[in-house]
């Protein structure tokens, strides 16, 4: 085997086991591995990239972040223009597009395939030869935007397919930011006071439309593939319900609720069973397609101005209100923003009753200029918090009052301000009890600490009841403490500090997100613990360090040191050290290997002239076997190696008493080692 073979066999391995595994987490959503142990293989193919770039190949997982940027979009010429649908917003409708269908086709039967209509935005995939080569935005139907690389950020987009796939084709689909994704992003923007999303659309185009990809990557998109545009040099299936069941063989992701059916009544039954189940479902969903099944009928029915006859969108009702904003109350989170919400009359939305919305902060009121005492509209968009998508102003009396934010914390009568360049108010008080307890909350939440059985009630009841005074605290309960509080039973309390126990070994990353470090959400503090071995390494970063890590700005490094100034911050970390929390990342399996060679933990120092090794080739010696090569001569050093001319290191390992080793020993001591590997 030549010397470039075996890791390019390993690449190869590595590859196809993390593109199973991808599949299994991004397509199937049911992985096999733990998070940490994907890391590694990452990690390990990373390397052996690294080591070896002429293995780099465009289609390698390693590809899909942090690609270079974009310099500015080009243009894709459509090969067969993507076309738009024409809408159905009623069962007459619905029915009147069914006639014309029945009228081109006459008597033959015919089935329908239905699907979620997605709330995205619409690509195209062009793979030749296996690989993904091109990926674009709809555009104007004809001309599209390139945006492959940011559409190979998204894992659940194969970047090739198998082989027997066609040679060149080209798949379409939509890709969309699911609810939480959605919500996440625009609690954040509303924090930076940028502006927000209006839907889940919008932030799927805004995050894919973006010139540096590190941010697409970044963003939670996912995608369903909805049909094959076209394909050459291999016969495909000629209906599309066995197209959909096609393309999932070559490893696309397509909707799981597609469903053939062979009657109008089906698709009414499915639009309503679908319209009552929406909210349930993870992504937003603005209606149903319903598309005819025979590809050769879809021909026969061809297009009329942009639309397709086989084709209709069978669109929900719009989930909206009206009622009144009685008043606007405020929260303090755990960053001390002071949080508004509305306090509206109860209505009933789409089946749920909703009494309070959300507001962002004082811009976002002012913008849509609502005053306290208003009938506004409010919508609900699935999962997502309501929204007052705007006031009636023609139902005002003049008696409605502008809302302002108040000038002193409504927890704990401190100071409010609003520091430069940010859109939130914020309380100036650092001990604010409402912040430290929102701290709490979070360090214990899901995809920080996750601490099972301690949630918002707990951490408010021992909070309130003086047994902890921050989230350190948690870990020096005892049983008695926890049965001391109202309504604790001997076994929730022993649950509660098992969870707490098992919290200790939660990776460093969760940590640093559980610590709640203003800015660093869950993505950045991935990235961070990516970069630094512990959160002490990180703790001594300087701004410089931080700043030259990509995707991070001067807005968190500067968040990140303000937060490790703090004294109070540094003794929460030396709480959560002395109770055994894991500060650090688990030594990688380099390392490990290295602590099992013969040599480790020794350190050499070389002084004077070898006859039989040149100096590098003894370090080189040293360091295969797990050791350490030094220059300079300490209480740490094991031996130092005395050749012909030795220099002043020979006299001074006398002076401390380390052993030294001629060259005759040293050579004995290595092919010993050797021996023993
Ligand atoms: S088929 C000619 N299927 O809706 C038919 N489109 O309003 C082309 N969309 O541009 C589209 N989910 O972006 C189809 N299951 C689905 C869809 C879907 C969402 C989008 C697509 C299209 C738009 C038309």
């Amino acid at each position: 085997m030549g010397d470039i073979a075996k890791p390019k066999q390993t690449v190869e391995e590595l590859r196809k086991t993390i593109n199973y595994h991808n599949r299994r987490y991004y397509v199937l959503d049911s992985p096999e591995i733990s998070d940490a142990e994907y890391d590694d293989l990452m990690k390990e193919l990373r390397g052996l990239e690294a080591e070896h770039p002429e293995l780099v190949t465009p289609d390698s997982p390693t590809q899909r972040i942090g690609a270079p940027p974009v310099e500015a979009f080009g243009v894709v010429e459509h090969r067969d223009p993507l076309l738009s649908l024409a809408n159905a917003f009623s069962y007459e409708e619905l029915t009147a597009w069914h006639k014309r269908v029945s009228n081109v086709l006459g008597r033959r039967e015919f089935d329908i395939v239905c699907e979620p209509k997605i709330d995205g935005l619409a690509v195209a995939l062009t793979y030749v030869d296996g690989l993904l080569v091109t990926g674009a935005t709809r555009g104007d139907g004809y001309r599209g935007e390139n945006i492959t690389q940011n559409l190979k950020t998204i894992r659940s987009i194969p970047l090739s397919v198998p082989k027997e796939a066609p040679p060149r084709f080209e798949v379409r689909g939509e890709v969309y930011l699911p609810k939480a994704g959605f919500k996440r992003l625009n609690e954040e923007r509303a924090k930076e006071g940028l502006p927000l999303f209006a839907n889940p659309r919008n932030a799927a185009a805004g995050s894919v439309r973006q010139l540096d990809s590190g941010i697409t990557a970044r963003r939670p998109l996912d995608i369903f593939v909805y049909g094959l545009g076209w394909a050459e040099g291999k016969t495909v299936p000629d209906t599309h319900w066995e197209i959909m069941q096609y393309l999932k063989s070559l490893g696309f992701k397509i909707n799981p609720n597609i469903a053939l059916v062979h009657s109008l009544d089906e698709v009414e039954k499915y639009h309503r069973d679908w319209g009552q189940s929406r909210e349930k479902i993870p992504y937003e969903a603005d209606g149903i397609v319903a598309k005819i099944d025979s590809i050769a009928f879809q021909q026969e029915l061809g297009t009329v101005a942009h639309e397709p006859r086989w084709a209709i969108a069978y669109k929900f009702p719009a989930v909206q209100g009206t009622t009144k904003l009685i008043d606007i109350g405020i929260n303090v989170g755990r960053t001390g923003s002071l949080n508004p919400y509305a306090i509206l009359e109860p209505v009933r939305v789409g089946g749920v009753t909703i009494s309070s919305a959300a507001l962002h902060n004082e811009e976002d009121i002012h913008r849509k200029d609502l005053r306290i005492g208003d009938w506004v509209v409010v919508q609900r968009a699935g999962e997502v918090i309501p929204e007052i998508v705007e006031p009636i102003v023609s139902r005002r009396t003049g008696k409605e009052k502008i809302f302002h934010m108040p000038a002193r914390c409504p927890v704990c009568g401190s100071e409010v301000i609003k520091p430069e360049g940010e859109a939130m108010h914020r309380c100036t008080n650092a001990a604010c009890p409402s912040q430290a307890l929102e701290r709490i909350k979070h360090f214990v939440s899901r995809g920080a600490m996750d601490i099972d059985g301690v949630g918002d009630k707990l951490c408010q009841a021992l909070f309130e009841a003086g047994l902890i005074k921050d989230a350190a605290d948690l870990y020096y309960l005892t049983k008695e403490q926890l049965l001391s509080l109202e309504r604790m039973a001997d076994k929730s309390a022993s649950n509660v500090l098992k969870s707490i126990e098992k919290s200790k070994n939660r990776p460093v990353a969760r940590v640093l997100f559980a610590l709640g470090i203003t800015h660093v959400g869950d993505q950045y503090a991935e990235l961070l613990a990516q970069h630094f071995d512990s959160i002490d390494a990180l703790a001594k970063a300087s701004e410089e360090d931080l700043l030259s890590i990509p995707s991070i700005g001067p807005r968190i490094a500067q968040s990140i040191i303000a937060f490790f100034r703090q004294e109070r911050n540094r003794q929460i970390i030396e709480k959560l050290r002395k109770a055994g929390v894991k500060l650090e990342k688990p030594r990688t399996v380099g390392e490990e290997l290295v602590s099992s060679l013969p040599l480790a933990g020794l350190e050499f120092v070389l002084t004077g002239k070898l006859e039989s090794l040149s100096r590098p080739e003894a370090e080189a010696r040293i360091k295969a076997l797990g050791g350490k090569a030094g220059s300079d001569v300490t209480r740490k050093t094991s031996y130092v190696v005395v050749g012909a001319d030795p220099g002043s290191k020979s006299a001074k390992a006398e002076k401390l008493g380390i052993k030294t080793l001629n060259e005759a020993e040293f050579l004995e001591m290595l092919n010993k080692a050797t021996g023993k590997l």
